[in-house]
């Protein structure tokens, strides 16, 4: 089964969107199967967005994304990599569409309320660096 890494930023957790967010996938259907508030260092924040190293925006996403407490969680399903992009929205909160997290919540693209993995490299590689294998609740719905 497919898992992804969705991260609500200090941005979202301090408007208090955890529970709007997590409903919003609960409802979908996804499973989650862990979660965590926590405050980034440094050196986590600057390994989980290592891609963008080069970019201009750099040196303020690590800033923001250390500013206060993230919720990490991992959601699994089929198809939950790109569907919950889908569901987040674009990146650009001003480019958003109504009804996605950031088209409904987002202000402006540095403070555009959550994170999800896009690729399955980018879902295993992000939820190995937010949670050990113990931490992933692995079960059957028997409810
Ligand atoms: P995210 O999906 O977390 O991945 C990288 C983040 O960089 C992105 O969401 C945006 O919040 C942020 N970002 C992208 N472009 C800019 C920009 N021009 N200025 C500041 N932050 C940006």
């Amino acid at each position: 089964m497919e898992r992804t890494y969705l991260m609500i930023k200090p941005d979202g957790v301090q408007r208090n969107l955890i529970g709007e967010i997590v409903s919003r996938f609960e409802k979908k259907g996804f499973t989650l199967v862990a979660a965590k508030l926590t405050i980034l260092s440094k050196e986590t924040a600057e390994t989980h967005y290592g891609e963008h190293k080069e970019r201009p925006f750099f040196g303020e996403l690590v800033d923001f994304i250390t500013s206060g407490p993230v919720f990490a969680m991992v959601w699994q399903g089929g198809n939950v990599i790109s569907t919950a992009r889908t569901m987040m929205g674009a990146t650009n909160p001003a480019e958003a569409a109504p009804g996605t997290i950031r088209g409904d919540f987002g202000v402006q693209v540095a403070m555009n309320v959550i994170h999800g993995s896009d690729s399955p490299e980018s879902a295993a590689r992000e939820i190995s660096i937010f949670f050990n294998e113990e931490e992933l609740s692995a079960y059957e719905k028997t409810v």
